[in-house]
């Protein structure tokens, strides 16, 4: 983590919570209350994100969405565009994550075009990369990301409209993470990457990691060099177990 990228920690609830979980909102923005050290974002189902943008409003917890069409709008039956989750309330649009790049086929010439929308909507694209762990065992994991990053990032990015986060597939919902000299290894890799593609707004992106991150591995997994944050599934869906992750910034 660097002093002039801000860590956040965002929640991906998935395809998990209904009305009733607003109790855990409450209780994350509760615990985020005091906490000026890093910022805090949950992205629920879609059906929740005017509801919970509501409850949010004023507090330390953002409200995200965790995809959308790359148009504005049109005859799209089922899809929702970046202008509408912006006009939810939505923050942010988790794109690309591994599991709609193998539910939905998204290729990452999809995400950057979900970026662009993204941006275009005036919301900050957080979009995912990461390797099988054939390609991890095939020591092909700097190749993969490497080049998911060339085709999924737009060619205008800031610091403040995008946000990286690298997520190994094998570390998805399995209790297993990389290594932390992996992870430091990697996230190295990914901001030189960038900084190779994009030039020095390289230095001010954040760079989080995700997968399998728990209150019991936060500590040592956020404080490695160039990890600006996590990107949590789940254990962002209660908020002690969330609060536990986000609290080793405070
Ligand atoms: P888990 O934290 O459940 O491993 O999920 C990580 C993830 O995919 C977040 O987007």
């Amino acid at each position: 983590m660097s002093q002039s990228r801000q860590p956040i920690v965002i929640g991906n609830w998935k395809m998990n919570g209904l009305e009733a979980s607003a109790g855990e909102l409450n209780a994350m923005m509760a615990a985020a209350a005091g906490n000026s050290a890093c910022k805090v974002m949950v992205c629920p189902p879609t059906t929740l994100i005017a509801g919970f943008a509501a409850k949010a409003a004023g507090s330390k917890v953002a409200i995200g969405a965790q995809d959308c069409h790359d148009a504005v709008s049109g005859a799209h039956t089922g899809d929702i565009s970046a202008e509408m989750m912006a006009d939810a309330g939505a923050a942010a649009i988790i794109v690309g994550h591994s599991e709609r790049r193998a539910d939905h086929g998204e290729a990452d010439s999809l995400v950057c075009s979900k970026a662009e929308a993204a941006h275009r909507a005036g919301l900050v694209a957080i979009i995912c990369v990461g390797e099988t762990e054939a390609q991890r065992d095939a020591g092909q994991a700097e190749d993969i990301i490497g080049g998911q990053l060339e085709g999924s990032l737009p060619a205008e990015i800031t610091a403040e409209n995008t946000i990286i986060a690298y997520e190994p597939v094998w570390a998805i919902g399995t209790g297993r993470t990389p290594t932390l000299e992996d992870i430091e290894a990697m996230h190295s890799f990914i901001r030189g990457k960038v900084q190779a593609l994009r030039g020095d707004v390289a230095l001010g992106i954040r760079l989080l990691y995700g997968g399998s991150v728990k209150p019991g591995n936060a500590k040592e997994i956020l404080g490695i060099e160039d990890v600006d944050g996590g990107l949590v599934g789940g254990a962002s869906l209660k908020a002690e177990d969330f609060a536990g992750i986000f609290g080793v910034f405070s």
